[in-house]
């Protein structure tokens, strides 16, 4: 995959490699879908009158009309048998109507259909022994993308529960239901998991090429913190620390998933609730609720209903917010807007209230005279450049920065190895435990651009780099030179690029000696 997409480089530059890491286009998911799943209340107890009583608490809420449309049916809601003919059916005892009605009931609603299923053999649920049968869609890919048409479905999550299988094995498997849906003509969201009971493979590449969404993580649980760097099950400040690095995968129509949300299912203050949620919104992911519905208290509708964060999640560049700083206690990260503005979320990780600052500069706008509106209060404020809150503990301050003009972030100075022009900073993204996922940050601290860059690392004894992007490398172990690609070898004057890597083999103790030379 990866020699493939170096030949292309070479041979096509900046349009084969768009291709080759593009985003699906089947028209859908332009912006991150909204909606709800049955999973995180109600796991493997769903039925026919449940999804429908679902179905009328989003309308007369009115969440609808804020933009949650997909009513997911998760997990168990399938005869645990195909028929004769080797078709899926809806559980005869759970979905007496079938599952063609309930679509249509959910779309007389003004509502989309989502639904569950497994490349493999068995659902998650099978798999467990929760639930009978062996139902997975193995060897019936194209019968049963048929089937999902047919039934009305416009959201299929499809969940690889396995323990086997390499990354090639599973991109080669999406696809094949990419290209099945794709076939059926009916435009579905395509929303994969890698990473049940798998090697985490969500954050080791851009999945963008194989579905619309992608999970990053292993499962979320209502907790802020469970101690996981990406294992079950995973808590907000977990999912975040994995899936803010991915950034740059986010474009219209490929999003980095981080779960289904927690909110209104208890074990979180308010003060963490809608810090998930307003980071879930500025890292411009799927916003799928997963509390009961029909029984929200008034904290949880003013969470799910915050129109200024809907609006940032739901901006039209389809950006994820690019970190911009983080001290391991304040962590700010920065969303470009359509109409130019700038979401800036300032997260506190720390224990205690605590002081986070930024400026329009460093967030990429230039000027002297800029208007901050809070997300969450809706009060005004105007700066000459200075962004700053008094945030507490696990909370998150949102403004929306209008003003100024756009510029090139002023970047945050990430020195290490002697400078020829160019330094090179190191980064280790996620670690799961036979493997860790690595970022080099290029900077080019100079005056004026510089053309091309060479980094050389040493890796740690025993590690070998099993794959990596944005960059073309010179060895896989040891010493390691990584060299510019057709498209980021040009770095402007104060600006910075970024490669990337997975590796294994001996833990994932940092490479020493990373040096950046200019040529
Ligand atoms: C996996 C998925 C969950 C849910 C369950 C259903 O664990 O990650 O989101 O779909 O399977 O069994």
């Amino acid at each position: 995959m990866r020699t493939l997409l170096a030949a292309g480089i070479l041979v096509g530059g900046l349009i084969v490699l768009q291709d080759q890491a593009g985003a699906l286009d089947n028209g859908v998911a332009r912006t991150p879908p909204m909606g709800w799943n049955s999973w995180n209340t109600f796991g493997c107890n769903i039925n026919e009158t449940l999804i429908k009583q679902m179905a009328d608490a989003i309308v007369n809420s009115g969440l609808r009309d804020l933009g949650y449309k997909y009513v997911v049916v998760d997990d168990c809601w399938f005869d645990p048998t195909r028929d004769s003919a080797g078709n899926l059916r809806g559980n005869p005892s759970r979905f007496p109507g079938g599952m063609k009605a309930l679509g249509d009931y959910l779309h007389a609603k003004g509502l989309k259909f989502g639904i569950y299923q497994v490349p493999v053999d068995k659902t998650c649920a099978q798999y467990f022994g929760g639930y009978p049968g062996a139902t997975g869609s193995q060897g019936h890919e194209v019968q049963d993308a048929k089937q999902f048409a047919a039934w009305g479905v416009d959201y299929l999550k499809y969940d690889w529960c396995s323990p086997s299988g390499t990354i090639d094995d599973q991109v080669r498997t999406f696809a094949k239901m990419r290209d099945a849906l794709a076939a059926t003509g009916r435009p579905i969201v395509y929303s994969i998991n890698p990473n049940s009971i798998h090697a985490k493979t969500g954050p080791q590449r851009n999945w963008g090429d194989v579905a619309n969404l992608w999970r990053t993580t292993e499962d979320i649980t209502n907790k802020w913190n469970t101690g996981q760097t990406n294992g079950y099950p995973m808590g907000i400040q977990n999912i975040v620390d994995v899936t803010v690095p991915l950034a740059s995968y986010a474009k219209p129509g490929a999003f980095n998933d981080p779960d289904m949300m927690e909110v209104g299912r208890g074990g979180m203050t308010d003060t963490e609730m809608r810090s998930h949620f307003a980071l879930w919104a500025i890292m411009a992911s799927p916003l799928i609720a997963g509390n009961d519905l029909r029984s929200m208290d008034p904290a949880t509708t003013t969470i799910l209903k915050n129109q200024n964060l809907i609006a940032i999640n739901q901006d039209p560049l389809g950006l994820q917010a690019r970190q911009v700083s983080n001290d391991g206690t304040r962590r700010v990260l920065a969303k470009k807007l359509g109409n130019g503005d700038v979401a800036v979320a300032l997260f506190n990780q720390g224990d205690s209230t605590t002081t986070i600052s930024t400026t329009a500069s460093a967030i990429g706008l230039a000027g002297d005279s800029f208007t901050l509106r809070d997300a969450w209060t809706n009060a005004v404020s105007a700066s000459t450049g200075t962004i700053s809150a008094a945030v507490p503990s696990h909370g998150t301050v949102v403004y929306r920065v209008s003003g100024g003009t756009s510029s090139t972030p002023t970047p945050t100075p990430t020195p290490s190895g002697p400078a020829d022009g160019c330094t090179a900073a190191y980064r280790l993204v996620n670690d799961w435990g036979t493997g860790f996922q690595s970022e080099v940050t290029v900077s080019n601290p100079g005056p004026s651009a510089i053309d091309g860059w060479t980094v050389k690392l040493t890796l740690a004894g025993g590690q070998t780099i099993s794959s990596l992007w944005n960059g073309v490398n010179t060895g896989t172990s040891g010493t390691v030179t990584v060299k510019n690609t057709a498209y980021n070898g040009t770095v402007a004057a104060n600006g910075t690029t970024t490669f990337g890597f997975t590796a294994g083999g001996n833990g994932s103790a940092a490479p020493t000696a990373v040096t950046c030379t200019t040529p």
